[in-house]
Formats: C-alpha cells, sequence, structure tokens
C-alpha cells in the first residue's frame, strides 16, 4: 500500500487535526494521508480547518441518523466508502459501541490529556480531566495516545508525554500547555508509527 489512508473524527476546535495536517505538510507524517474529517458537530472549527487544507469534510449526527446503531452504521459506511485504513479520534466528544471498534481492531487512535491510567475512562474529558489532575494535586501530568476498543480509554497505550503542572495553574492554563507541548507532538508521531506499522505489513 503507498500510503495509509487516515479518517479524522473531530468535535470541535481541531488543534489536534491541525497538528497532524502541519506534520503532513512538514513530512513528519510520511507514511500516511487525511483522505477524509468527521465532525459529530456541524459548528466545528475543526470542518473549517480541514477546508482550509483541502481535505474533505462530512457532518454525521446521531440525531439525523435516529440511534446510536445508526449513526456507527452511517460512520462505518464513510469509511468503507473511502477505503480507509486507521481512524483517529480528536477531540471526538461521542461514545462509539463494540460494533464499532471490533470493525477497526488496532486501527483507531485516541488522544487523551491526561497520563492514563490517570484521570481517565467515563465522563473524563476535556477541562474536566485537567480540573481533576488540579484537584488531586499531581505534579506532572501530560498526555496519551491509546489504541481504542470497546472500554472508554481502555486501549492499548502506544505514546505518552509528561508536562510539568505549575503552581499558578489553572484548569485552562494546564489543558493549553498539555494541548502544546504533549497533544499536538504525540498524536502525529503515533500517526506516524502505526501508518508506517500498516503499510510495511
Ligand atoms: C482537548 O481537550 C483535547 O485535550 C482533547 O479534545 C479537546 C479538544 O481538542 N483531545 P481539539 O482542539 O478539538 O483537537
Amino acid at each position: 500500500m503507498e500510503k495509509a489512508r487516515i479518517a479524522v473524527l473531530v468535535s470541535g476546535g481541531g488543534t489536534n487535526l491541525q497538528a497532524l495536517i502541519d506534520a503532513e505538510r512538514s513530512g513528519m507524517i510520511q507514511s500516511g494521508k487525511i483522505q477524509l474529517v468527521v465532525s459529530n458537530n456541524p459548528g466545528a472549527y475543526a470542518l473549517e480547518r480541514a477546508a482550509k487544507a483541502g481535505i474533505s469534510g462530512v457532518v454525521v449526527t446521531k440525531k439525523e441518523c435516529g440511534s446510536q446503531a445508526g449513526f456507527e452504521e452511517r460512520l462505518l459506511e464513510l469509511l468503507r466508502e473511502n477505503q480507509i485504513d486507521l481512524i483517529v479520534l480528536a477531540g471526538f466528544m461521542s461514545i462509539l459501541t463494540e460494533t464499532f471498534t471490533s470493525a477497526y481492531p488496532k486501527r483507531i487512535l485516541n488522544i487523551h490529556p491526561s497520563l492514563i491510567p490517570s484521570f481517565c475512562g467515563k465522563g473524563f474529558y476535556g477541562l474536566k480531566v485537567h480540573e481533576e489532575a488540579l484537584k488531586y494535586g499531581v505534579k506532572v501530568t501530560g498526555a496519551t495516545v491509546h489504541f481504542v476498543n470497546e472500554i472508554p480509554d481502555g486501549g492499548e497505550i502506544i505514546l505518552q508525554k509528561a508536562v510539568d503542572v505549575l503552581p499558578e495553574d489553572t484548569a485552562e492554563t494546564l489543558q493549553r500547555r498539555v494541548m502544546e507541548q504533549a497533544e499536538w507532538k504525540i498524536l502525529p508521531q503515533a500517526v506516524e508509527l502505526v501508518s508506517k506499522h500498516i503499510t510495511e505489513q
């Protein structure tokens, strides 16, 4: 296979998607190419980022599909139509059941804004992750890229990167640092690693 065909699933600002787009441009990601961005939120700025990069963006909502099963079936249909090899969840805020995850074993990556197994699992997403880290008083946090299976944040860990927690940190300043110093670095690295593995098979 030439390059792994990648789909990125988004819901929000798309800063992790932007990191992937920039990494493709800089040659940091060579073994894969983003073919498709799918958002479950029509207003996601990530869709603007995709459009600016000339990447096709599609909106799929559970509402229009009528159910979780219909939503996942539509996603799987889109991925099949585009012959996708690797799926990256980049700030994607929606549950994916085993029906979906079992269709792509070790071919779905997620970026989580903590050092799993800390501050992860059901209900731990976005700012809440950093609020909990500050509440606990950890001195180091970070980000994790892991394979996605049916257990929330439960799949095999691929890469992690640690980030210092500073005394004056708020959840917002900590989130920003974790994104800048960890997420935006290890997600592209992990995508290149897994894409290379896929294309060498
Ligand atoms: C951030 O909280 C990030 O840690 C997590 O998803 C949220 C938004 O990311 N992965 P993005 O800017 O939409 O990539």
